[in-house]
């Protein structure tokens, strides 16, 4: 609509002064032609009088002649007529000739208001001259039919601006839309290199030029971060946050809560709990001190939050808030337990638990996604903040934030793995939670390979436009970015500080456990959880004792394993189980297993690692495992072998670590034997590697990576915003 005023506007003006200009032209040329036809016409009438009119004078009949003159002016034009004689004497006229009309010079009368025409003509008898007929004509309706030309005029020359313009817009219109569709044609698909060697076109070429200049001030303006370059640091990361991100509002959502506020003795205690997704994002919280919006499940957590459910922590030197969402027992059991751990859990992990899926459950799962998303739009102070949404919990509440805050740039990032199409089919609610998924802007996974499992997802299910190239998914004109971000731990890693001396650590673990001094120990530190592989590597020590007996009563194992997830019958069996397998083991190899059910905190978690010499990781399926990490993180002294799993994230960025199937208990056997007898220098080599890998990929580097892209796409949302704007304005 603007467009098209901005061309008929002034276009009708043009006109409107170019018929100003002209009119009185074409009013001159139109009385001029108009004057042309009444002499014309005079000169007909003339002729046509002249012979009756010889005959009356002729007759000398004076009456005759009168009626003659009188008849004549009948005439609707004809205003007056008269006849002079040779001796330019008005000898007849009719009875309205004008007074001041003189026979000697008929033409030069002037009558005032100009619409009488005077002509005279000679009249013949015989060949000879007897005198001039004078025509009074009266040629008032020239003035009437150029005033109505004039309005003629007038208005043909609006209509014709009007014409003209709307036929002007149209015709840019079209112009434009081929040439916006040859330009996106360039831009599908390719960096901005590819797509401005392919605007070739004449049209373009200035353009493309326009472009290059643009991009090169972008580029100048913010010379574009090469991730690979960058020591990650907590400094780094807020410094990041400033400059890319502008200190944007950047708020966390996850059903763990960092710090539970529970009564222990009488007292409120707050404990960190056993879990991945609490150690990779409790750091990054306390550089970008945002908020961190989770369930509150511990039983003093209503007693620690103020009016609007919010704590300051950590509680030693406060520095990011949590916003507490409470659950009721129902919602709990149905969207915790429920839907999410008997549900989605099993599904996403290969590890041979058949999943359940009841209708109440998902009914819960949705009710309490929708009671977290709500809770982060409230919490937002902007409407773009940046949201990290956290792994399998809450797969819907990417598209219900979206939903009420459609500029916010969300990252979804899935802590489990994600399994292939096939496995994932079965789960009768799986295109609501694909389409939950995709309100993310960017969905995070630890591996490429559970990236390509989603995306092949996806295609088997939802009807979505998939760029394999780039990795970009767009359903209902939303794209969603699938990417890889392995993550990892905070280096240095804060309990290493204020450890005590190696020595010290490793006596006070062996003397705790009742073990000798010189006992070679493994350490396990799991969550009692089935797809950790516990029981596998109970067999594997039992096999150890077997296969090569000169390690009985040298090699003791001690099993951390944090309760978790009581409330299943699944979790408690396999606690049962855990005891049973420890207990029969320790009979036939005594003191074969130290089993510890209960929760350590991170100190005494880092004491352990240091107090050990193995460190065994045989999850079934896990997404990445940090306990591997951790343990690789606490040797400061180089020494220790890691077991690791092939089956977790982590094996493909740690290739110095003794690689098992946990599956095949001869192997475990035989790698826990090389792990034992492993020289010092070996272990140097191999620590120092994985030391030197994760300092360089620790959490900020993973947390870094996703926020640098979030920047980069929300500086590709504006500038897309602004060629929108252009685009209008055109
Ligand atoms: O490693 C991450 C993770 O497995 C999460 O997916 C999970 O939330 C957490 O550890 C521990 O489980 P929970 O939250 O049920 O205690």
């Amino acid at each position: 609509m603007r467009l098209a005023l901005r061309f008929v506007v002034p276009m009708v003006a043009i006109l409107a002064l170019i018929a100003y200009a002209t009119i009185p032209l074409f009013e001159a040329l139109d009385r001029r032609w108009a004057i042309r036809d009444v002499e014309v016409r005079a000169r007909l009438i003339a002729n046509t009088a002249s012979e009756p009119l010889v005959s009356l004078i002729d007759s000398k009949d004076n009456r005759k002649i009168q009626r003659f003159f009188e008849r004549a002016v009948q005439d609707e034009r004809l205003f007056a007529l008269g006849f002079c004689d040779m001796q330019s004497v008005l000898l007849y006229r009719s009875s309205n000739f004008p007074q001041a009309i003189r026979c000697t010079d008929t033409r030069a009368y002037q009558n005032p208001v100009l619409t009488l025409h005077v002509s005279d003509y000679p009249v013949e008898a015989d060949g000879k001259t007897i005198g001039k007929l004078v025509l009074v004509q009266d040629i008032g309706f020239v003035g009437n039919r150029s005033t109505e030309t004039k309005r003629y005029l007038f208005w043909l020359f609006i209509v014709l601006g009007l014409v003209i313009s709307f036929a002007n817009v149209v015709i840019a219109r079209l112009s434009f839309q081929s040439l916006m569709g040859r330009m996106r044609a360039a831009l599908k698909g390719g960096t901005i290199k590819r797509t401005l060697s392919r605007m070739q076109s004449p049209e373009l070429l200035p353009l493309a030029q326009d472009m290059r200049n643009f991009l090169r001030d972008i580029g100048s303006d913010r010379p574009a971060r090469d991730e690979n370059q960058i020591s990650w640091t907590p400094k780094t990361l807020k410094n990041l946050l400033k400059e890319e991100l502008a200190g944007d509002e950047v708020l966390i959502v996850s059903n763990r809560e960092p710090y539970i506020h529970s009564h222990v003795d009488g007292k409120i205690e707050a404990r960190f709990p056993a879990s991945g997704l609490v150690t990779a994002l409790e750091p990054i919280m306390r550089a970008c001190s945002g908020t961190w919006i989770a369930h509150g499940s511990g039983d003093a957590d209503r007693e620690t939050v103020d009016d609007h459910d919010r704590v300051r922590v950590p509680p030693e030197k406060p520095s990011y808030q949590i916003r507490r969402v409470w659950l009721t027992p129902e919602e709990e059991q149905g969207y915790y337990y429920g839907f999410s751990n008997e549900g989605l859990w099993p599904l996403c992990h290969v590890a041979y638990a058949r999943p359940v899926f009841r209708l109440p459950d998902w009914e819960q799962y949705k009710a309490v996604n929708q009671k977290f998303a709500d809770v982060v739009v409230q919490e937002a102070r902007t409407e773009d903040p940046v949201i990290l949404v956290q792994d399998y919990h809450l797969a819907l509440v990417p598209r219900m934030i979206r939903e009420k805050l459609p500029n916010a740039t969300i990252i979804t990032f899935w802590h489990i793995p994600w399994p292939n199409a096939e496995a994932f089919g079965i789960c009768p609610w799986r295109e609501e939670i694909l389409k939950g998924l995709l309100g993310s802007s960017i969905l995070g996974f630890h591996t490429r390979y559970h990236c390509n499992n989603f995306i092949d997802t996806i295609d088997r299910t939802l009807e979505t436009r998939i760029d394999r190239e780039t990795s970009q998914i767009t359903f209902r004109g939303k794209a969603t970015a699938i990417k890889s971000y392995p993550i990892s731990i905070e280096w240095p890693p804060k309990h290493v500080d204020n450890q005590r001396s190696l020595a010290e650590v490793r006596a006070e673990v062996r003397k705790n456990n009742g073990l000798p001094d010189d006992m070679i120990l493994g350490i396990g530190i799991d969550r009692l959880d089935y797809t950790k592989g516990i029981c596998e590597r109970f067999l594997a020590v039992e096999r150890l004792f077997e296969r090569y007996p000169e390690w009985i009563g040298k090699f003791s194992l001690i099993q951390i394993a944090a309760p978790s997830r009581e409330a299943l019958d699944q979790y408690r069996n396999l606690g049962m189980q855990v005891r049973e397998e420890a207990a029969r083991i320790n009979a036939k190899f005594p003191q074969a297993i130290t089993l510890k059910i209960q929760h350590h905190g991170p100190q005494q978690v880092f004491e352990h690692y240091r107090a050990c010499d193995v460190c065994m990781v045989t999850s079934l399926h896990d997404g990445m495992n940090l306990v591997a990490k951790e343990f690789v993180a606490a040797r400061d002294d180089e020494r220790g072998s890691l077991i690791l799993s092939q089956f977790t994230g982590a094996a493909s960025e740690m290739p110095e670590a003794l690689i098992v199937n946990p599956y095949d208990i001869e192997q475990c056997a035989m790698a826990l034997n090389a792990a034992l007898s492993m020289p010092s220098e070996e272990q140097r080599a191999r620590m120092h590697s994985m030391r030197g890998q994760l300092q360089e990929f620790n959490v900020y580097r993973w947390a870094g990576r996703m926020l640098i892209d979030a920047a980069r796409m929300r500086q590709h949302e504006r500038l897309r915003g602004r060629i929108k704007e252009n685009e209008a304005w055109l």
